[in-house]
């Protein structure tokens, strides 16, 4: 199914989500206010163990070391690809004011009136625009978060009736952002191609054309902040995530070592996961890693994903080189893309259980 975007293109759509309410007017009616559909069963921090003290091992990698061949900085993205999922940069090259403009205008469209907000609102055939996403039950748990969601390259998927033009410089710093999120991307795909054995252009010749989507994640105050989550814990469906995070409100979580270790921000860095089909491209070297956000009592927390895609038509697979037939089995099966993300967009979601299609063994 599609939509026209107005140049006679078909936009497809990934996926749908049934409505929520806006977490953000709950909060904004009542502070002490905290539905039951946000309340789990159990309280996060007797369930839990958060490994704090082993945020400061998390991976930090100098984009511009490891952009100009240095090895040791090459090695370090293997060690972090292969041990965390999960890695800082910095020395990316991402002028300060890029940074500081999208933070502020996804800011301010989250602080327009409800009323302004919801011309955005996500239609009930996509997951573009402004609302929630793996919400597929009236039953089922809800995230203690407002999201906006624009697919941004290949600009011909632009569905720009959901592209804001309040604030007025909401559409440029998006656009700004997103074409560095993208030259960062790729220069990481660069360094990862030789890593997995291949040329250097390989990787991202495999996305066909990379498919970008960026979400904002609004995470509003929480009165109760042990009883809820504002993401719930979950892999990305990407090949890579950057993401852009708060400069000082901890809210990101990852799993490792049997815990959950936050990852502390670092001023101007960008935080990069490993999404799904990195891991069964690598045939399971590189782990897509379980993460999840929490909220907090005193302060209100944004973060902005860019996903990066390969296009819905891709076959992904185990490369080759990944596959030796005698040490290396190969542990996933072959799937298109688009078959991919549009089943784990209609599932709720829950840990890595979506990967389970594609796994041959554990
Ligand atoms: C996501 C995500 C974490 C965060 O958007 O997929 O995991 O810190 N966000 O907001
Ligand atoms: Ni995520």
């Amino acid at each position: 199914m599609g939509v026209d975007n107005g140049d006679h293109e078909e936009v497809p759509s990934w996926g749908t989500s049934l409505p929520v309410e806006c977490v953000q007017e709950i909060v904004r009616k009542d502070p002490s206010n905290v539905p039951e559909k946000y309340i789990h069963d159990f309280d996060y921090t007797q369930t839990d163990v958060v490994l704090t003290h082993l945020s400061s091992d998390i991976p930090v990698i100098d984009l511009s070391l490891l952009s100009n061949g240095d090895e040791i900085e090459l090695q370090k993205l293997d060690l972090a690809c292969r041990d965390w999922g999960f890695f800082q940069i910095i020395n990316h090259g991402i002028e300060a004011q890029i940074l500081q403009e999208v933070k502020e205008n996804s800011a301010k469209f989250f602080e327009l009136p409800i009323e302004e907000k919801t011309k955005f609102s996500m239609a009930s055939d996509d997951v573009q625009g402004f609302g929630q996403v793996y919400v597929v039950s009236e039953e089922q748990k809800l995230d203690w978060a407002d999201l906006f969601i624009l697919v941004v390259y290949p600009t011909k998927f632009r569905k720009w009736t959901f592209w804001p033009t309040t604030p007025p410089e909401f559409i440029k710093a998006i656009e700004a952002y997103s074409s560095e999120a993208n030259r960062v991307a790729k220069e990481l795909f660069g360094s990862l191609s030789i890593l997995l054995g291949m040329e250097k252009e390989s990787l991202l010749k495999l996305h066909d054309e990379v498919m970008q989507a960026l979400r904002i994640n609004y995470y509003p105050t929480c009165s109760m902040p042990d009883k809820v989550i504002g993401v719930s814990p979950h892999s990305d469906t990407s090949t890579l995530t950057v993401l852009l995070q708060d400069d000082e409100v901890t809210g990101l979580q990852i799993r490792h070592s049997g815990g959950w270790v936050p990852v502390k921000p670092i001023p101007n860095a960008l935080v990069l996961n490993v999404g799904d089909v990195l891991e069964v491209l690598s045939n399971g070297k590189y782990k897509s890693i379980e993460h999840r956000a929490m909220t907090n009592e005193n302060k209100v927390r944004m973060s902005i994903a860019s996903f990066m895609c390969p296009q819905d038509d891709v076959q992904i697979e185990p490369l080759d080189t990944m596959v030796d037939g005698t040490n290396n089995e190969r542990m996933y099966k072959r799937i298109r893309y688009g078959d991919f993300l549009r089943y784990s967009l209609q599932r709720k979601m829950d840990g890595k259980s979506h990967t389970n299609l594609i796994k041959f063994r554990e």
